[in-house]
């Protein structure tokens, strides 16, 4: 049984002189919002917060109570076709509430001519800090040597500044998304050195005193734990990654500087390969704060000694953060395979709970409609706590949960 919030709203779909109404799916209602706030027949007007009401078709929203006062505070009974959240808390407020310093997503330029998304992006009750899914890149902010563009990431951090919500900055230095000019030329120690310190320099003084955290480094081991091979090891070795966090450092003093990586939530060789690296690193007073554990599992596959793992980071001195949660799925969702979901948020966000060094959450964003796991891994996606028209899965339950809501 689905359980949602419905506005008094719903009722309007019965009122008569309706000049324009929304679709299917489509905004209906919500604080900021001057669009129509009927839907067209077949459809109820359902409220999730005071910040988005959605057009649900009829059929999968069932009213038993509507006698509300406000759209805030009223409730209703509801049933669906598919299992969905519960929770009536907002993700941020809650890991506020239990000492975190933020719950938070990606998000990206494109995404944001959505209007219905954007509702619910712009809630820093639920949100409390944004990551630039790919604005922020190499590719996107110094496509031509020497010459930056910030449009795109401004935007991002502009919105962020705007709804009050913190930024993690993503990314210096990655093996992927480098403009050609990166990959292309034929560098030598001296030549690549400059080039990593004029880009990790440029970028990230370009928002100093902005960022909360930098992921200055992505990616940088195998999944064996041995280095990856890219233009950067390849031309300097290791050195590289002291390169950047020194350039970093020196471009904003304030900024926490990370490291950011995949398959290392449990302990093996890429865990200790990076628990390896921040001791070498730490022994030899180069600027490390944090490690960033992007976490994008699969439903019923999450590693075992996540909590036991973590501790092992913030023992060094270093704190972390959960920075690109999401479960996936080999689709399509069913009821089962969204109930193992929910215990895997919940298994999560738990052992970040557990760990006082761990600062916070982000999900690689939240709902499915925008999530690259279908163009990445074909036959698979429902990752996100949110579904693709934008209701509440199981899932978002998880996540509360493992905060101890
Ligand atoms: O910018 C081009 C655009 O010009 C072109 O028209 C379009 C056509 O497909 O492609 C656009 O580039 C895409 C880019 O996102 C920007 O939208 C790439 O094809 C696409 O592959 C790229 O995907 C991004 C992916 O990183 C690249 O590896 C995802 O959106 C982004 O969410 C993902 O994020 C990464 C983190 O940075 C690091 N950790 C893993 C995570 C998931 O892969």
């Amino acid at each position: 049984m689905l359980k949602l919030s419905v506005s008094f709203t719903a009722l309007s779909v019965l009122l008569p002189f309706v000049s324009a109404q929304s679709a299917t799916w489509g905004q209906c209602g919500g604080v900021g919002w001057s669009g129509a706030t009927t839907c067209t027949s077949g459809n109820t007007c359902v409220s999730y917060s005071q910040y988005y009401s959605q057009c649900v078709p009829s059929s999968q929203v069932t009213t038993s109570v509507s006698s509300a006062s406000s759209a805030t505070s009223s409730s209703a009974s509801s049933s669906a076709s598919s299992p969905a959240s519960t929770s009536t808390v907002k993700l941020h407020t809650l890991a506020k509430s239990k000492g975190k310093l933020y719950f938070g997503t990606a998000t990206d330029n494109p995404e944001l001519t959505d209007t219905a998304y954007d509702a619910i992006l712009d809630d820093g009750a639920m949100f409390g800090q944004i990551t630039p899914g790919n604005s922020m890149k190499w590719d996107a902010t110094e496509p031509t040597q020497g010459t930056f563009t910030w449009t795109g990431a401004d935007q991002i951090v502009d919105l962020a500044q705007a709804n009050g919500q913190i930024l993690r900055g993503h990314n210096c230095v990655w093996y992927n998304q480098l403009p050609s000019w990166v990959t292309s030329t034929t560098w030598t120690a001296a030549t690549l050195t400059s080039a990593i310190q004029t880009h990790c320099g440029t970028l990230v003084g370009h928002y100093k005193g902005q960022i909360y955290s930098w992921d200055v480094i992505n990616e940088p081991f195998n999944d064996d734990g041995t280095w990856r091979s890219d233009v950067f090891y390849n031309t300097l070795g290791t050195t590289y990654v002291q390169i950047a966090l020194e350039a970093a450092r020196a471009a904003d003093p304030d900024a926490k500087l990370y490291i950011n990586d995949y398959n290392i939530e449990g302990p093996g060789a890429k865990a200790t390969a990076m628990l390896n690296l921040v001791q070498t690193l730490k022994a030899a007073s180069v600027p490390i704060d944090g490690i960033g554990f992007q976490s994008h599992f699969i439903v019923g596959e999450l590693p075992s000694g996540i909590q036991t793992n973590f501790e092992a980071f913030t023992a060094q001195g270093v704190e972390i953060a959960i920075t690109e949660l999401d479960i996936r799925m080999t689709l399509p969702s069913t009821p089962a395979l969204l109930a193992q979901q929910k215990k895997d948020y919940t298994t999560i966000i738990s052992a970040c709970q557990a760990v006082t060094g761990c600062v916070g959450v982000t999900v690689w964003d939240w709902t499915d409609k925008y999530s690259w796991v279908p163009s990445t891994f074909s036959g698979q996606g429902a990752a996100c706590p949110w579904d693709e028209n934008f209701i509440r899965k199981p899932a978002y339950d998880g996540i509360a949960i493992g905060f101890g809501n």
